[in-house]
């Protein structure tokens, strides 16, 4: 276990940015065993179709920890006006190509082409975004051996610093295809008690005042207030909101107050450097599972 920093009122900070180069590392080790032992390089392969800025930047630092890691990169940029053809078609060639072991499509695509469509086409065994409908499945069946990377970036969190979450009330507040939904069936395989809250919510503090385990993924600002946070609970925050923070400025924030909730929160994630800091180093142990399966080898221990 980490020993974990204190905030001044006494929440312990969760510190996602330690945690991710930890797993960072035992990753790197597991690659080497593997490109030595079978001679297997991961392959990773990204896909961008336009140029916003904030997809280029997650890509570009995908593509740079894949290096890092021992990794082979693949990357393909299209333009914005590609048609859903052409981006299928690139789906299908990196489906078909034996040096890619995980192929992640950055999302939103632009309105001519149908997520669905792409995610439909996508090969479950390289979807390390697990995305499509059968890795889905697969989770709420209990057998998923590639998981949404942000959930479960937050269950190694939180088996670092809560440990055992057996009968624990755990309350998250978001139903995304992305996070929320598998972050439920994470928890609730781990055996917590799991209520799923959205906007059509009723009484939300109170839910919340009950929750041992609060997890926000909803997109607002500082929505998730310190009096709703159950005294000694574990909060994750998983939101990232920019703020206008004067002078021409902007910073990035949470779902939840952070300063209120850390007074009576017994740990708590901060943004940035909470459960964010764990998604990409989640996505290169998705990519090192596929490639291990692809293989037909036991899963590596991560
Ligand atoms: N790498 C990362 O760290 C990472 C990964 C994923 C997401 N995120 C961040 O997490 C946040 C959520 O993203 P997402 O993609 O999971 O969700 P999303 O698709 O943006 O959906 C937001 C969810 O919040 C719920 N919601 C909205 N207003 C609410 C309210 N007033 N009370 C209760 N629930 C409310 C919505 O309910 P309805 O379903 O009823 O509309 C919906 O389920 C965003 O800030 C995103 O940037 C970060």
């Amino acid at each position: 276990m980490t020993a974990p920093s204190s905030a001044p009122f006494g929440a312990k900070v969760i510190d996602g940015k330690a945690s991710a180069a930890a797993l960072r590392q035992r990753i790197a080790a597991a690659t080497e065993q593997l490109k030595s032992g079978h001679g297997i390089t991961p392959g990773l392969a990204t896909v961008l179709v336009g140029n916003d800025p904030a997809s280029e930047v997650y890509v570009r630092n995908k593509g740079k920890t894949a290096e890092a890691l021992g990794f082979r990169s693949f990357h393909y940029a299209m333009a914005a006006e590609s048609s859903e053809a052409e981006v299928l078609a690139r789906v299908a060639a990196l489906n078909h190509d034996p040096a890619v072991h995980g192929i992640l499509v950055q999302l939103p695509l632009p309105s001519q082409i149908r997520e669905a469509a792409v995610l439909e086409l996508l090969d479950p065994r390289k979807d390390v975004d697990a995305l499509t409908a059968t890795n889905a499945g697969l989770l709420v069946s209990g057998r998923a051996d590639l998981v949404s990377c942000t959930p479960a970036g937050m269950m190694l969190l939180l088996k670092e610093y809560a440990g055992d979450i057996a009968g624990m009330n755990a309350l998250v507040i978001g139903r995304s295809l992305l996070f929320g939904k598998p972050a439920a069936q994470l928890l609730l395989a781990a055996n917590a008690t799991v209520t799923m809250a959205h906007s059509k919510t009723r009484d939300l503090p109170d839910l919340a005042r009950r929750a041992d385990i609060l997890v926000a993924a909803i997109g607002r600002p500082l929505f998730v207030k310190g009096d709703w946070v159950k005294p000694g609970a574990t909060v994750i925050d998983v939101g990232i909101n920019r703020i206008d923070a004067g002078g021409g400025k902007t910073r990035i924030v949470g779902d939840v107050d952070y300063d209120s909730a850390r007074e009576r929160a017994g740990a708590i994630t901060p943004v940035p450097g909470g459960v964010g800091a764990m998604t990409i180093a989640c996505l290169m142990r998705n990519t090192l599972i596929a490639a291990s399966l692809q293989a037909g080898l036991q899963l590596p221990a991560l």
